[in-house]
């Protein structure tokens, strides 16, 4: 169901921060009953929409009533890695775009708000005046191959050639469309670690070109690794651009120190509370085994690695669910373990003491989602840095003299949040 064919009672159960069952014990309502609400056989009655609608008022209560230091879009959004990370920092989230349901649920979930969340962004792009006004543009955009040869030609006749040319059809495209667009005073685009070398650092250089020269932003970039945060070795690319020029220095900011950093002990759940089906069944213990051995022989070191409670992991992927190779918990005595969706919430940053995470989808769909999100305080310490810099440029834009569209099109959400 798309977010904007949600029925209230759905809609507001998820603003809410409850799952359907928490719902039904919340309305004191059969399952049943429920289902219809869900499917809009049936209206929830005028004391259950009300109890509803106090408790996601109650819930978004925070972000309504705060004073946003800037406001920002949220692009490939996922489970909002990126926006957890830009909220802590005081901003406000005031677009989101994701295609997946699943991870649309779960974000939904755990972000209650006054928008919905957009689907395919490209119908966005084609339109960008339709995303509302932002200072900050965060995207962690799938990395695909720019088909550049006939660009590289252009260029050697020395032709001047745009964006358009060089990356379309590409997700990459539509996110420099809105910046073409909307010129947010900043932007912080986040990928994998390999971005800088696929198709021979060809799609790197594009991306780097498009923002610096065409779309004249002061770019920089920095791969990061998370074990100075979490016990997981993940390597992730940061693009963080600004639209004027200033001191931000992305290269020279000391990370804490990795060495410092938690171990695995510090986010998995005591024995007694993991259910023993993550426990790797024989078959596939002994498929794994095998695997091993026959690649070992070969001599190369593919296959499954088993991790105890002082070690710091490798990075966990999208096919985490599949067999949990890369990431096996040592049970001494007893077959290994998968991690649990929560640990790897844990794992992830996305739940820390006192700020839990909300996982309303099946096992697969939450592994699948861990996997390909961002680690949250790395985002938190990149997005703290950025700060300072977005606040002043946001200053500098509200004491210049500007057109007078263009102030009334400011004064009205700054004035409803400031
Ligand atoms: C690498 S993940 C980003 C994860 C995110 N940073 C997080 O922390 O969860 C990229 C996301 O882009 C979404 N996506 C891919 N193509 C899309 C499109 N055309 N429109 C909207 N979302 C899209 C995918 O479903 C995926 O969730």
């Amino acid at each position: 169901m798309r977010p904007s064919q949600k029925t209230a009672f759905t809609r507001l159960h998820e603003q809410a921060g409850m799952t359907f069952e928490e719902a039904v014990a919340f309305l004191a309502v059969s399952e049943r009953t429920a289902q219809r609400y869900q499917s809009g056989e049936r209206e929830p009655t005028r004391l259950g929409l009300r109890m509803l609608k106090q408790a996601a008022a109650k819930r978004c209560a925070p972000i309504e009533t705060g004073r946003p230091a800037f406001r920002f879009i949220d692009l490939f959004a996922g489970i909002g890695g990126l926006r957890m990370g830009f909220e802590t920092i005081g901003g406000r989230c005031v677009f989101t775009s994701e295609w997946d349901l699943h991870s649309q649920k779960t974000y939904a979930m755990n972000f209650p708000d006054n928008h919905p969340i957009a689907g395919d962004i490209r119908e966005f792009s084609k339109e960008p005046g339709t995303i509302p006004e932002h200072d900050v543009l965060l995207a962690g955009f799938p990395c695909q191959p720019f088909s550049i040869a006939g660009v590289s030609k252009k260029n050697s006749l020395g032709r001047p050639h745009g964006f358009l040319c060089d990356t379309q059809g590409t997700l990459f495209f539509d996110t420099a469309q809105i910046i073409a667009h909307h010129k947010p005073a900043a932007f912080l685009l986040e990928n994998v670690k390999n971005l800088e070398g696929h198709d021979g650092g060809r799609t790197f250089a594009t991306i780097m070109n498009v923002l610096k020269n065409e779309l004249g932003y002061h770019v920089q970039h920095r791969v990061i690794s998370s074990e100075p945060w979490v016990p997981q070795k993940r390597q992730r690319v940061f693009i963080v651009g600004f639209r004027e020029p200033n001191d931000f220095d992305l290269k020279s900011l000391k990370l804490p120190l990795p060495e410092n950093g938690p171990k695995l002990g510090s986010i998995l759940l005591p024995p007694d509370q993991v259910d023993p089906k993550y426990t790797l069944t024989p078959k596939l213990w002994q498929y794994l085994q095998d695997y091993k051995k026959k690649h070992n022989a070969a001599g190369n070191g593919f296959g499954f690695s088993l991790f105890g409670p002082n070690d710091v992991t490798r990075t966990l992927s999208a096919r985490y669910y599949k067999d949990g190779s890369e990431v096996l918990i040592d049970q001494p005595g007893q077959r290994p373990r998968r991690l649990t969706p929560q640990e790897c919430a844990r794992l992830m940053g996305f739940e820390r003491p006192g700020r839990p995470f909300r996982i309303p989808v099946s096992d697969t769909q939450a592994y699948r989602q861990f996997g390909n999100a961002v680690v949250v305080p790395v985002v938190e310490f990149v997005a703290a840095a950025m700060r300072p810099y977005i606040e002043a440029s946001l200053a500098k834009q509200a004491a210049r003299p500007a057109p007078q569209a263009y102030v009334r099109e400011r004064a009205e959400p700054i004035a409803a949040h400031g």
